[in-house]
């Protein structure tokens, strides 16, 4: 079956799908988007994805030209389109085509795209292993809004998870300007001392992570504690357990991080923990109930 995509209120078969070569999207870096996952044909927690993404659209001056479209059901009609349960939603909206500079004009039709493609999960064995993650060179600027925002513009994740590629390692972990961690080239991150959970404040420097938001609600659920603040990384070999979260790996497991020294620091056993493991289960049973599977 051909591949359809959602482009600017119509449903197109993949390759009639084309976008300006003066979009700002394309030109500037002006645009956001939004990853989601879609378990048995329900995308999980779209309508906190469209709030953070109008939210953004708020911070670098999109809003207005949102108002009129429902975000929501191009996401369900392109997922249904594509005839697919388990899948990989992304919705991208840019400042749409112009001849004038982003600044000097206020173009009000954005350039809409979502598009949905197959999801297979990473298998059961690398959920046991963990993933093992490198101190990127390039920062996440805390003074900065850009940080807060899921932009088209991911130069400095795409950067972080090439630098942590060509070291064979499986994701990026970036400080900010600071020194301190803040999240992953593509994830938050959180850590685990005396049974509680320590995670990089929004100050970081941080996407607020729609999964970091469902583990704090599940960790209080449970009676586990979040503490929110400056986590250093001279502190990652105090720490019991870490995991990282989005919205595609949910949870998973952080068992050595390579530090900006080169050296590879492992968290403690060196294999997931057990307050780790409790979260991932309540994740995925949070994910059953609200699509209609458990
Ligand atoms: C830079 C960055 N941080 C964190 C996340 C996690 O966000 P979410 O849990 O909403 O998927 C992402 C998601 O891709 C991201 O790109």
């Amino acid at each position: 079956m051909e591949e359809i995509i959602y482009l600017n209120g119509s449903l197109v078969p993949r390759f009639e799908a084309r976008v300006s070569v003066f979009d700002h999207g394309f030109l500037y870096g002006y645009g956001l988007f939004e990853t989601m996952r879609a378990y048995h044909g329900k995308i999980f927690l779209l309508e906190r994805h469209i709030t953070r993404l109008l939210g953004s659209a708020e911070i670098i001056g999109l809003s207005v030209s949102l108002t009129d479209i429902d975000l929501g059901q191009a996401c369900r009609d392109t997922l249904k389109a594509n005839g697919l349960e388990d899948a990989r939603i992304r919705l991208t909206i840019t400042n749409g085509e112009s001849d004038a500079f982003p600044w000097s004009s206020f173009s009000s039709k954005p350039t809409m795209v979502v598009t949905a493609r197959p999801y297979t999960p990473l298998p059961a064995e690398k959920y046991e292993q963990g993933f093992k993650v490198g101190v990127a060179s390039v920062r996440r600027c805390r003074q900065s809004s850009i940080s807060r925002v899921k932009s088209t513009n991911y130069l400095v994740s795409v950067l972080a998870r090439r630098e942590a590629a060509e070291y064979g390692l499986d994701e990026a972990l970036l400080l900010n300007d600071d020194g301190y961690i803040a999240e992953g080239g593509g994830s938050n991150v959180f850590f685990v001392k005396a049974s509680g959970l320590v995670t990089p404040s929004l100050e970081s420097g941080i996407l607020p992570g729609i999964t970091r938001e469902v583990v704090m609600e599940t960790a209080a659920s449970l009676d586990i504690s979040v503490e929110e603040g400056d986590v250093s990384p001279d502190d990652l070999g105090q720490f019991d357990e870490a995991f990282l979260t989005n919205s595609m790996i949910e949870l998973m497991p952080m068992v050595a991080v390579r530090d900006e020294a080169g050296q590879m620091v492992t968290i403690r056993s060196g294999r997931p923990g057990q307050i780790t493991r409790r979260l991932m289960a309540a994740y995925r049973e949070r994910v059953a109930v609200d699509t209609g599977t458990s």
